[in-house]
């Protein structure tokens, strides 16, 4: 476990100086490559430890989940991430920048986004248009909005890439609103895509939807994060299992368990917490 929370640079493996030109080098090339890690992260609210000294290692291309039973904190733990908490103790890196004091936005700009938040979709605009609008966000061209047709049909190849990506290609002239379900959480991880996320953050992608929906947007997960890095709380064990290479089990606040699939639901302590979740619901609440 400790090897998961270190970088491993050349010159630490030994392999000649390393300076700062060669260490983006080294960060792509070395196995035990972390894009993001938190170092005993805490978070309390007026003395109820939500987050207790997490230390988790993120390494770059994965789908990492983040399972847990109602109240383990995890949403508090993606809050922090994104600074919309500032922790009590403990601090995070991304790329190796200490980024624990950064605000929302600076972080954002980094390249952690956080579907379904930061890009809220406009229910009463057409599919392409909410992806466009993303666009425009993510290039700096908002205030120019229709500034050129050259840059508007620019705009729209982009965004039809992109809604082929996540297979809404045909109902780009659909209103958001009009979508079902499943089809909306593709527009929002189509709307989060655009902003070319580094590291993107999912809380709870499948929440609520019907197995149809789940399965068509697990794997768009899996595709989507074939060629990127993903962070996701997910309830749903049926989809961790199947699109997640590292699991960290949460529990009142506390890393359980950490590995592949297979190893952590063998583990007795997360056998435990899921069987005992009942109680764990119950014995989560602060009040
Ligand atoms: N703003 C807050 N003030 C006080 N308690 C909070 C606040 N946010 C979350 N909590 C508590 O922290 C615990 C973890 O919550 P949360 O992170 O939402 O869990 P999860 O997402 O794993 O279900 C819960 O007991 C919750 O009631
Ligand atoms: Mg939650």
């Amino acid at each position: 476990m400790a090897s998961l929370n270190r970088v491993t640079t050349l010159s630490e493996a030994g392999i000649g100086p390393c300076y700062a030109e060669c260490s983006a080098f080294s960060k792509i090339t070395m196995a035990e490559d972390i894009i993001l890690e938190t170092r005993g992260l805490v978070k309390e609210f007026k003395g109820f430890v939500a987050v207790n000294d997490v230390s988790i290692g993120v390494r770059r291309g994965q789908i990492h989940a983040l399972i847990g039973p109602n109240g383990a904190g995890k949403t508090t733990f993606f809050n922090l991430l994104t600074k919309f908490l500032i922790p009590t103790r403990g601090a995070i890196l991304f790329n190796g920048h200490d980024i624990t004091a950064e605000k929302p936005a600076q972080v954002a700009r980094r390249g952690i986004v956080r579907s379904f938040q930061i890009s809220a979709t406009f229910p009463h605009l057409s599919v392409l248009e909410n992806v466009r609008i993303a666009l425009q966000r993510s290039t700096g061209t908002s205030y120019h909005f229709w500034r050129s047709e050259k840059s508007l049909s620019q705009l729209n190849g982009r965004a039809m890439e992109l809604l082929e990506t996540v297979g809404l290609e045909n109902f780009s002239n659909t209103l958001a609103v009009e979508l079902a379900y499943g089809r909306k959480r593709a527009l929002e991880i189509a709307t989060t895509l655009a902003t070319e996320p580094e590291l993107m953050l999912l809380d709870e992608p499948t929440q609520g939807m019907g197995h149809e929906d789940v399965d068509r947007v697990t794997q768009l997960i899996k595709k989507v994060g074939a060629n990127r890095t993903i962070l996701m709380v997910e309830h749903n064990m049926n989809v961790v299992s199947s699109i997640a290479d590292t699991i960290s089990v949460l529990q009142r606040g506390q890393v359980i368990a950490e590995g592949p699939y297979n190893v952590v639901s063998t583990n007795p302590q997360v056998l435990e917490a899921y069987m005992g979740s009942t109680e764990a619901e119950l014995e989560g609440g602060h009040g």
